[in-house]
């Protein structure tokens, strides 16, 4: 139930903490090392690529997979669209492994992606939300994302946790390749910091409530930008504001903005700049500096040590390959923030359904 929540999208943003703890708990012992079935992580260990599929929010999350599998694991990854890899299947490597994220594990577009790959027996796993569900039943291997039912429309706490648990996966397929920064990467640590972190700026939502109310009560665009894992991340921001509260926004690299999209910037027009990125946060700050000159109004989500006065909400300590787990939830209280303050049914957005079980 609700509980004292008025919605379930605020009472899921706040869960993601325990979450956090929960797949440490579950996915990692206390020796630092990974509790991952030992035959995903050999199967996965054997691939020459990885071919992450979804769709929506979920899809947005193996962007990030992308990263860590890369550093991590060592194996190149190729995220798609279940929808267009469905019907232009590309030229496979070798020895692929097809991994299927997906909170409900009900979505045709990804099912229709793993008959084909059953279908040419290759070997796949689900990371899903739901035990039983079709595509768990249907893929070679499972994993479980230990989120706790979602309810609301919009997808918040499975987003991290399939972040999270790809994380775990990543560095269980290291181990087993005997990386060495795989075998050092301190998870354990960072989940830690990770459910620290989040119940720091979930306690600090009042002030997004504030940027919220200043910034986007009155727009019908805007724009998340950032670079690296953060335009990951931008994209994924986009959807869920652009999801509850109907203002039509946009994730870009960046740089890219200036090719071409910048022409939309006007007095008042506000951006979203994600900074944690050590290799191009100057850059970032660069791409700011052009669209407030064009009048934008920039809203800066910063680790510390990039973060200047003023409105710049903070992001507490973590690894730069899981500050997804915290830039997200100040795009995702602001999502929050946005649709409430019009009197929208936040979790309930129009034209939308929770599992979409049609091609
Ligand atoms: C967005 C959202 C959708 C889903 C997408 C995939 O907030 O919830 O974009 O992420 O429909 O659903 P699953 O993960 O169940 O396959």
């Amino acid at each position: 139930s609700k509980g004292t929540y008025e919605f379930y999208m605020l009472k899921e943003i706040d869960e993601q903490p325990g979450v956090m703890r929960h797949i440490s708990q579950d996915y990692l012992d206390d020796n630092n090392s990974t509790k991952v079935d030992p035959k995903i992580a050999a199967a996965v260990a054997e691939s020459d690529r990885i071919y992450i599929l979804a769709a929506g929010t979920s899809y947005r999350a193996g962007l990030v997979g992308k990263h860590l599998f890369e550093k991590y694991a060592d194996i190149p990854v190729e995220v798609g669209l279940a929808s267009e890899f469905g019907y232009h299947f590309p030229k496979l490597s070798k020895k692929p492994f097809f991994i299927f994220l997906t909170q409900s594990g009900e979505t045709a577009d990804s099912r229709v992606v793993l008959k084909q790959v059953n279908e040419r027996h290759l070997p796949s796993l689900t990371m899903t939300n739901v035990e039983g569900s079709t595509l768990s039943r249907e893929a070679t291997y499972t994993m479980l994302l230990k989120a706790g039912p979602e309810i609301a429309v919009a997808s918040t706490k499975a987003y991290t946790a399939q972040i999270a648990v790809q994380a775990v996966l990543a560095k269980a397929v290291g181990e087993k390749k005997n990386i060495q920064i795989a075998k050092d990467f301190d998870l354990k640590h960072q989940l830690a910091l990770a459910a620290v972190g989040m119940q720091q700026l979930v306690d600090g939502k009042e002030k997004i409530d504030e940027l919220a109310k200043k910034y986007l009560a009155n727009t019908r665009n805007a724009f998340y930008i950032g670079r690296g894992i953060d335009y990951a991340v931008a994209l994924e921001g986009a959807l869920k504001l652009k999801e509850v509260s109907y203002i039509q926004t946009e994730g870009f690299a960046a740089a890219e903005l200036k090719h071409g999209t910048i022409a939309l910037i006007e007095k008042g027009t506000p951006v979203i700049a994600l900074i944690n990125d050590p290799a191009t946060a100057d850059l970032t700050r660069g791409n700011i500096r052009e669209v407030e000159s064009r009048g934008a109004n920039v809203m800066v989500f910063a680790a510390k040590e990039f973060a200047q006065v003023g409105d710049d909400v903070v992001l507490p300590e973590i690894d730069y390959y899981l500050s997804p787990l915290l830039t997200i939830v100040p795009a995702q209280l602001l999502a929050y923030y946005a649709s409430k303050n019009k009197g929208l049914d936040v979790d309930k957005p129009r034209n939308l359904a929770k599992s979409v079980t049609v091609e």
